[in-house]
């Protein structure tokens, strides 16, 4: 079934609020057969969406399945571009690795790509992103500003400022942002974010926008090694969250910020950003590849830079770190 045909069957049911709509009235929707629409309900129920169907009064939706498709998050996705095109997976290695090859094939700007389980989800710094099947938010989004790949590194904290926002309005939990990218919740990590670029002559061709929520995990859900480091909005919150919600939630707050991006420029991004910022004015070690940093954080940079001043008072430019807090004991860069 086509994407448009299975979005435009499963907004009239839903339009028709648990009450039945003729097979005529589906057919006159989707401009087809009324035998047409029997096979499409087949191919909807296929796919989980349990429908009732009862002669002389037709169909009735009773539930839709906990998945992430097209159709789910583009009713009721309140943008203009971004996510109108979703790729969706059962099962996949990573999603970065889809959008890398859907990018390269010219997929429209925005295009997100979304797995209910990852095998192989990647990190930063080439660490494994554990990504257990309906049990979170794997996704990849798709896009192409014209700027330099040196604009490339702003786009985690953008897209960072629009999970952080989407996690308040969906859960009304308060988060933070550890610089660059994690997402935490009292100090436990709920969010990665990864960006990767594509350019050529200095120019960003495209860039993947890979983000990973741990939303409904249970704390045994998790593996040993990230128990202590790791949580998931359902610890939190205590109850179940809608990935669908969520999903929606974080596109129309990233268009929101990519916007504001594109007019004005990351000035205004970063204050936002620092209104999120974890441990600013307190002691960190910044892991960067070419040695340890310690010292105070002092903030970001109008780039989106971190800037952390040493014992000697020198201010030393982060591009690329772990960033350990020093007052205890724990190890928060493990995912
Ligand atoms: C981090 O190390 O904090 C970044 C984690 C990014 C994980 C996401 S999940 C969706 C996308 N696909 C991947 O393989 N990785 C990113």
């Amino acid at each position: 079934m086509s994407r448009t045909i299975r979005k435009q069957m499963i907004e009239a049911l839903s339009r028709a609020d648990g009450t039945f709509i003729s097979g005529q009235a589906l057919a006159d929707v989707i401009g087809c057969s009324r035998t047409a629409i029997w096979k499409h309900i087949e191919d909807l129920r296929k796919s989980g969406v349990e429908i009732e169907a009862v002669r002389k009064k037709g169909y009735r939706l009773i539930k839709m399945p906990d998945v992430l498709i097209e159709g789910q998050i583009l009713l009721g996705l309140e943008t203009k571009t971004i996510g109108h095109k979703v790729v969706h997976f059962d099962s996949v290695e990573s999603t970065q690795q889809i959008a890398h090859q859907l990018a390269v094939e010219g997929t429209p700007d925005g295009t997100v790509i979304i797995a209910e389980e990852q095998t192989g989800g990647r990190g930063r710094m080439a660490r494994p992103w554990y990504s257990p099947k309906q049990k979170g938010i794997w996704m990849s989004l798709i896009v192409r500003p014209l700027l330099p790949l040196e604009k490339a590194p702003q786009f985690t904290l953008i897209a960072a400022i629009a999970v952080a926002r989407a996690i308040e309005e969906v859960t009304k939990l308060d988060v933070k942002i550890k610089w660059p990218n994690d997402i935490l919740h009292k100090g436990r990590k709920v969010t990665g974010i990864l960006t990767e670029v594509q350019g050529e002559a200095d120019q960003i061709n495209y860039l993947v926008i890979g983000v990973g929520v741990n939303v409904n995990q249970t704390r045994t859900d998790f593996p040993d090694q990230l128990r202590d480091t790791a949580t998931s909005l359902l610890i939190e919150k205590g109850e179940l969250i809608s990935r669908k919600k969520l999903v929606q939630s974080i596109l129309k707050f990233f268009e929101k910020y990519y916007t504001l991006y594109l007019e004005k420029g990351f000035v205004p991004l970063k204050i936002i950003w620092e209104s999120y910022a974890d441990r600013i004015g307190e002691i960190v070690t910044a892991r960067t590849i070419n040695g340890d940093v310690v010292g105070i954080a002092l903030g970001i940079t109008d780039e989106g830079v971190l800037i952390i001043q040493d014992h000697m008072g020198k201010k030393h430019h982060i591009y690329s770190a772990d960033i350990e807090f020093n007052h205890s004991n724990t190890n928060e860069t493990l995912l």
